[in-house]
């Protein structure tokens, strides 16, 4: 059978940077098998921050997640591979720390919801429209010899 290849927007939110762990937390998603497709540290400026979250608008937590995700630089990737999106949701655990599983990043290093480390897409939608909006430029399209040993693609021979 042969996977879906996706593509998902991953952010290492202020949190991560500050506590000097984005790049480790980068590092597991690569190590997993996922194809880095674009990379940039940034700071967020409000409007970006309001557009991004703007499926929260009206609920309680939403003021407090557009200020703590512009409060300091992040980190935002584009990661591909087969089940992309479903992939990182499950290393990423629940968003509130506390159900998080452990083995998953909010499990092993979170402990509260505004400070959960990791924004990543839902669904193919929103990452394709979450890819658009933190890299207007368009991603970068290759691919490693190792993939055949990791996907579908020259499998089983
Ligand atoms: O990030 P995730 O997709 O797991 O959760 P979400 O429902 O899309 O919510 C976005 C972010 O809002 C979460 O990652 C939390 O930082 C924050 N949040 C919160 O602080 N308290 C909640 N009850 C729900 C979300
Ligand atoms: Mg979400």
């Amino acid at each position: 059978m042969t996977e879906t290849v996706q593509r998902t927007l991953v952010v290492l939110k202020p949190d991560a940077v500050q506590r000097g762990i984005s790049v480790d937390i980068l590092a597991r998603f690569e190590r997993r098998g996922l194809r880095l497709a674009a990379l940039r540290l940034m700071k967020v400026e409000r409007a970006m921050a309001e557009r991004h979250y703007a499926v929260h608008k009206g609920k309680f937590f939403y003021d407090d997640l557009v200020k703590t995700i512009s409060a300091s630089p992040v980190v935002a990737a584009v990661l591909e591979g087969p089940n992309a999106i479903a992939v990182v949701r499950m290393m990423v655990g629940s968003t509130r720390p506390h159900e998080a599983a452990p083995g998953t990043i909010r499990g092993d290093y979170a402990l509260v919801g505004l400070r959960n480390l990791v924004h990543a897409s839902d669904a193919p939608e929103t990452a394709a429209e979450e890819i658009k909006l933190w890299f207007p430029d368009g991603v970068v399209s290759y691919t490693r010899d190792i993939e055949r040993w990791m996907t579908d693609e020259g499998a089983p021979s």
